[in-house]
């Protein structure tokens, strides 16, 4: 019999790269896709799967409790991988409220749904949370996060995720909801809204406009290719042990500055400008508010457990990047009219 999978958020970047995975490789799943097109959800991420006939977009709010729970009562979701989320950290802080709506309540609406359809005889059902490494907070220079490190959200973003996260493992505990969890570091690659370090980086680079690097560039992150997040994200759907948690990481950190430095040289060559003219872009700019300053993942139970390991070099996942944006220059083009013009002003003039 044909499952029933729900994505939320499959229109989003990290979710159109699960959708496009999860339709193609597995045609005896019927897979709903659940996003309310935001800013940040887009159907021409997904235009080479839109006509297959294991797949259905449904244009919807998670926040809509009553909306959530005739779909669920409709559909009966055998199961759930949720990434819809509000996701900037930059947002988070002109905007929090947005972040409890749709990170908390929405999420909530979702295990209420599934709890209520399957009302409590759970055989063979799934609910797999999408979360982030945010929720432990920042390192100093030494150490990882493994799944046992405490939680110490800094952001309202990282709040607000690492609340959702709560509230599923309070479902596993209490209703005995079968959840699974993971926590991943910040990915890139192809579809990312420019409005995150990367994609922005190549944007402006592209346009000749300056690189906008928080601070003195000095905070670290550990930097995942997109697809080996979308495998992991497989991996933990298929074979995860319920009530787990799993940190997934690229075990790859890059001071920022350092990123943008190695971005700008790839996109000199990729240009043909002569080598250092993109760099002369980079400006350094009034800090985020609240930065943390280092995230690295121990991710040794996904590897031992799983077999997953990150399958793409940094630079080279890097260099398939910048091709790709410079491939879809009318993605790009789509992606930063309109809003994004109002969005960059508020964020970067006079910063
Ligand atoms: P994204 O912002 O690109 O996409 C989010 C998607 O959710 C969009 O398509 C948007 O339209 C949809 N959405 C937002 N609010 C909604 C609502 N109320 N109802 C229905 N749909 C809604 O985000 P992303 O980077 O793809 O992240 C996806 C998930 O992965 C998030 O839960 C995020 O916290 C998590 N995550 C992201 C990263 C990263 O580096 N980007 C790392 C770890 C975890
Ligand atoms: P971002 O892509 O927003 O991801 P996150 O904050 O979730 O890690 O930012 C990555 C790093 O780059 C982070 O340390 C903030 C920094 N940054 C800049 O220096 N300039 C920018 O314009 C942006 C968007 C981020």
């Amino acid at each position: 019999m044909t499952k029933k999978i729900l994505i939320t958020g499959g229109a989003g970047f990290i979710g159109s790269h699960v959708v496009r995975r999860m339709v193609t490789k597995y045609p005896q799943y019927h897979i709903y896709n659940l996003d309310k097109l935001t800013y940040a959800g887009n159907l021409k991420n997904l235009t080479d799967i839109e006509d297959k006939p294991n797949y259905t977009f449904i244009k919807g709010d998670i926040v809509d409790e009553e909306f959530i729970m005739k779909l669920f009562e409709d559909y009966k979701f055998d199961g759930v991988i949720h990434l819809a989320a509000e996701s900037h950290v930059d947002r988070s802080i002109s905007n929090p409220n947005a972040f409890i709506y749709a990170n908390i309540n929405g999420t909530v609406n979702l295990l209420n749904a599934f709890r209520h359809i399957w009302s409590d005889n759970f055989a063979e059902k799934l609910f797999y949370h999408i979360s982030t490494d945010e929720v432990y907070g920042s390192l100093g220079e030494t150490g990882f996060f493994t799944e046992d490190t405490a939680y110490d959200p800094r952001s309202p973003y990282s709040a607000s995720k690492a609340s959702s996260d709560h509230l599923v493992r309070a479902y596993q505990h209490t209703f005995n909801l079968p959840t699974v969890i993971s926590n991943c570091s910040n990915n890139y690659g192809a579809y990312q809204f420019p409005e995150k370090l990367i994609p922005l980086a190549i944007n402006n680079i592209k346009n000749n406009k300056t690189i906008p690097v928080y601070g003195k560039g000095e905070n670290i992150r550990d930097w995942l290719w997109v697809n080996d997040h979308a495998a992991a994200i497989d991996l933990i759907f298929h074979k995860g042990r319920v009530g787990e948690t799993y940190n997934i990481g690229g075990n790859n950190e890059w001071k920022n500055i350092d990123l943008i430095r190695l971005l700008c040289n790839i996109m000199d060559e990729k240009l043909g400008r002569e080598k250092g003219a993109s760099s002369k872009l980079i400006t350094f700019v009034k800090d985020r508010a609240g930065h943390d300053m280092r995230y690295a993942i121990d991710s040794s139970k996904i590897q031992q457990e799983l077999g997953w390991t990150p399958s793409v070099d940094f630079e080279q996942g890097l260099r398939n990047t910048v091709d790709w944006y410079l491939e879809n220059e009318q993605w790009l083009k789509d992606v930063t009219s309109g809003a994004y013009q109002n969005y960059y002003k508020d964020q970067y003039d006079n910063r």
